[in-house]
C-alpha cells in the first residue's frame, strides 16, 4: 500500500490536522471493521469450549497473538498480552521476585509508567539509580555504564522519547547490561508505531508495547519476555494445565499469562494493525515521520521567539517534536491552534515532570507527533500558524 493512499482510511483527518499521534494513533477502517466482524460473525470466548465459533475464535485469536509477536521479531519469546505498557511494565515489576538490596538503573528520559513502579519498589528496599541526559536529551552510555553495579538487578529505559522523540541506543545498552549480567527492559510505546523494531536485534529481556498508539484498538498491548521468567501477574481460568483442590499447574508459555478472557477483538484487531503497518512497510513510516519532523523543526526554529527542544540534526528521532512559544502557557498554545485552525496537539509535561523540571520547563511544552496520515501541508499549516501566534506575541 502507498503511504499516499492510506488518509482516506482515516475519516477524522477530513476534518482536523491531527497531530497527537504519540498519545495515541488514530485507527484505520480495516482495523476497525476486524473487530466488528469478530463481534457480528464468529465472537465466541477463546481456548475454552468446543463448538464452531469457539474454535474460529481461538484460533483466529491465537493466530492474531502471533502475528503482534512476530511484527516486533519476538518468535524465539513469549507475548503476553496486557491492556498497555503502563500493565506490561508492572507485570515485570510483580513477576520478579526482588530481594533488599537490589538495584534498579533507569534514566530521567522516562514516561511516568517507566519511573514510577520502580521508585515505589524503594519502598520494598530496592535502590533506584537514575541517569540524566544532558541538557539536550542526550544520553551519554558511560553514565549508564558506570550507574551498573553488581547489585542491579535490572536496567529498564524507553527506546523513544515521548517528549523529545530522540531513539537511545537500545542495543548498545543490551550489550552493557549482558557485559555486566543484568537484565535489560525496553519501553517500546513510541518506538513499535514508528520503527522497524526486532527484540531478537536488540537483544532486551522484556519490551513493552501499546496498541493505541500503532493503529491498534486501546486496551490492548503486550510484554514480550525473552524467556517467561516472571510469575504471572493473575492466575485463573485459561492459565493452568491442571487444577486439584490441593494446587495448580500452570500452562507453558503464552497461556500462563492468559488468566480470565482477554481482549479477542482487540488483539485480532492490534493484529490487522500490523498488517497494515507492513503494507505500507515500516522503514517507509519511519522516513516519513524522519521528514516530517525534519521540516517541522527546521519551519519552527526559524522563527523568533520559538524554542524547539533537543533539535540536534544528528539525533536520530522519531516525528515527535517539542517546542515553546515565548510568553505563552503551552495549553493556551494547544488552545489556540485548535481553535484557530483545528490543529490538535499536546501540552504541559506529558508524563515527564522530572525531565520537565531538568530541563528547566515546568509548564512544559507543546508536543506535535506525526504518523502515516499527516502531510507536509499540515505540517506547514502548523509553522504558519505557530508564526502567526508568535507575531501576535511580539
Ligand atoms: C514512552 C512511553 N512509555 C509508556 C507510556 C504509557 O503508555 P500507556 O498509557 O499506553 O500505558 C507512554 C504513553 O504515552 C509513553 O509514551
Amino acid at each position: 500500500m502507498r503511504l499516499e493512499d492510506c488518509r482516506a482510511d482515516f475519516p477524522i483527518t477530513r476534518d482536523l490536522i491531527y497531530l497527537d499521534s504519540a498519545a495515541t494513533s488514530l485507527t484505520p477502517k480495516p482495523v476497525v471493521q476486524t473487530m466488528v466482524e469478530y463481534d457480528l460473525r464468529y465472537r465466541a470466548n477463546v481456548g475454552r469450549g468446543v463448538h464452531r465459533l469457539a474454535a474460529v475464535a481461538t484460533h483466529r485469536y491465537r493466530d492474531a497473538r502471533d502475528a503482534v509477536k512476530s511484527f516486533i521479531g519476538g518468535e524465539d519469546g513469549t507475548l503476553a498480552v496486557t491492556r498497555n505498557t503502563t500493565e506490561a511494565i508492572g507485570a515485570v515489576v510483580a513477576g520478579l521476585a526482588w530481594q533488599r538490596g537490589d538495584r534498579v538503573v533507569t534514566t530521567l528520559l522516562e514516561h511516568h509508567s517507566n519511573l514510577l513502579p520502580w521508585l515505589r519498589l524503594r519502598e520494598r528496599g530496592v535502590a533506584v539509580d537514575i541517569v540524566q541526559p544532558d541538557a539536550d536529551g542526550r544520553l551519554d552510555l558511560a553514565d549508564l555504564e558506570a550507574a551498573v553495579r553488581d547489585e542491579t538487578r535490572l536496567v529498564a529505559v524507553t527506546h523513544a522519547s515521548n517528549v523529545l522523540g530522540t531513539v537511545l541506543p537500545v542495543r548498545e545498552i543490551a550489550g552493557i547490561c549482558h557485559d555486566r549480567g543484568t537484565r535489560l527492559l525496553v519501553d517500546g510505546a513510541q518506538s513499535v508505531p514508528h520503527l522497524p523494531v526486532d527484540v531478537a536485534d536488540i537483544g532486551c529481556d522484556y519490551f513493552c508495547f501499546s496498541g493505541h498508539k500503532m493503529l491498534g484498538p486501546t486496551g490492548t498491548g503486550g510484554l514480550w519476555m525473552r524467556r517467561p521468567d516472571l510469575e504471572p501477574l493473575f492466575v485463573g481460568g485459561g492459565a493452568v494445565e491442571s487444577v486439584t483442590a490441593g494446587g495448580y499447574t500452570l500452562a507453558p508459555g503464552e497461556q500462563r499469562y492468559e488468566a480470565g478472557t482477554p481482549p479477542i477483538a482487540g488483539i485480532i484487531g492490534l493484529a490487522r494493525a500490523t498488517a497494515y503497518l507492513r503494507e505500507i512497510g515500516m522503514d517507509t513510516v519511519r522516513r516519513h515521520d524522519e521528514r516530517l519532523a525534519a521540516r517541522l523543526i527546521d519551519g519552527l526554529a526559524a522563527l523568533d521567539g520559538i524554542t524547539v527542544m533537543g533539535a540536534d540534526a544528528e539525533t536520530e528521532r522519531i516525528g515527535v517534536v517539542s517546542f515553546t512559544v515565548r510568553g505563552m502557557h503551552p495549553h493556551e498554545v494547544a488552545q489556540v491552534l485548535d481553535e484557530a485552525a483545528a490543529i490538535l496537539v499536546r501540552s504541559g509535561h506529558h508524563c515527564c515532570q522530572p525531565l520537565m523540571e531538568h530541563l528547566g520547563l515546568p509548564d512544559g511544552t507543546v508536543r506535535a507527533s506525526t504518523y502515516i496520515y499527516n502531510t507536509e501541508e499540515e505540517i506547514d499549516m502548523l509553522i504558519a500558524t505557530v508564526e502567526e501566534l508568535s507575531r501576535r506575541i511580539v
